[in-house]
């Protein structure tokens, strides 16, 4: 019989799902796919290639631009004998009225999984309620779970375990900062993010968050000091000032967001053997300076790499 330490019974359980932020997953489920992940990098830097997906396609749905997010999912699903389609709303009929619904529905009957960037979330669960395919989050305003993936498989694969590793996340209470909290607090890890006060995460995520690490033994704080969150910390993570789509408030976040620059001071208030953490794309001298994202302890080619391998397992998981 099978059990829920199966990791079989986890990887049957995916089949066919929705991944549109991290709580879609179970802790054990989660678990799962970064062991997975892990099998697919060594596997992959062997020279093995598993075509799990032969056959299959993604389609891969863009509304803002993406450097990583297509290409780790196009190379990915190619690796695994399968063909991603590059989609944006320019060129479908979207652009010229049609609705999500419809869309959804439509490609269901040509694609077996479809990967959407787009602003609000709400758009990406409304081609999901009508999707019957697995739908991919490959970002929304609101959050970014593949990245959060590759990142757990990174501090993971640096730290040995992700019990009890304190992450400072500085800067913007943004789609990063709710996928990194969420994260952590359901693999129980002690988070702390530093937001200035008009830009701290949404109350309902941290919420959320708080309750799933009273679970696992995590903490979640949120404090508008960065050097109270960077204290001691084993990860400290940033991402840009303005996201895609806040392109007109660049000039006044750089201002609000002066103080909460990761630079050589801040990040000296780390442990001595942190990593610094970056989604990418970066801006040297705004959210870090060169120093630091160019430093010896700077991981960020190594979590651009893991978004690839994660999302292959991801892929074999709800798509095989
Ligand atoms: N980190 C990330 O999602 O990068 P892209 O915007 O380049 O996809
Ligand atoms: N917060 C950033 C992440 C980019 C990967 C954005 O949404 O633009």
């Amino acid at each position: 019989m099978k059990t829920e330490a199966d990791p079989v019974f986890a990887g049957n359980e995916l089949r066919g799902r929705k991944f549109l932020k991290l709580t879609d997953l179970s802790k054990h489920e989660l678990g799962y796919l970064l062991e997975l992940a892990g099998e697919l990098k060594q596997k992959h830097k062997s020279g093995m290639h598993e075509e799990s997906l032969k056959g299959k396609t993604l389609g891969m749905l863009f509304e803002k631009p993406s450097t990583r997010t297509r290409v780790s999912f196009e190379t990915g699903i190619f690796q695994l004998g399968g063909a991603g389609i590059f989609l944006n709303s320019d060129n479908l009929q979207l652009g010229r009225g049609e609705t999500m619904a419809d869309t959804a529905k439509v490609l269901s009957g040509y694609v077996d999984g479809m990967m959407i960037r787009t602003f609000s979330h709400n758009v990406l669960e409304e081609f999901a309620e009508n999707a019957e395919i697995p739908v991919i989050n490959g970002l929304t305003d609101m959050y970014h779970p593949c990245q959060v993936l590759a990142d757990l498989q990174t501090i993971l694969e640096e730290k040995g375990r992700l019990k009890g590793v304190k992450l400072a996340y500085i800067g913007d209470g943004n789609n990063m900062s709710h996928s990194l909290m969420t994260g952590a607090a359901m693999t129980g890890m002690d988070i702390s993010i530093a937001a200035p006060d008009d830009y701290l995460p949404y109350t309902s995520v941290v919420q959320e968050a708080l309750t799933s690490a009273g679970q696992t033994g995590g903490r979640v704080e949120v404090t508008s000091d960065p050097q109270e969150a960077a204290k001691q910390a084993d990860v400290i993570y940033t991402d840009v000032w303005a996201s895609m789509g806040q392109e007109g408030e660049q000039g006044n976040r750089k201002q609000v967001f002066s103080d909460f620059q990761v630079d050589a001071k801040l990040w000296s208030l780390a442990n001595n053997d942190a990593i610094f953490m970056h989604c990418l794309p970066a801006h040297r001298g705004e959210e870090v300076t060169a120093d630091v994202i160019d430093g010896k302890q700077s991981v960020v080619f190594q979590q651009a790499e893991n978004r690839m391998h994660v999302q292959k397992a991801l892929m074999t998981a709800l798509m095989g």
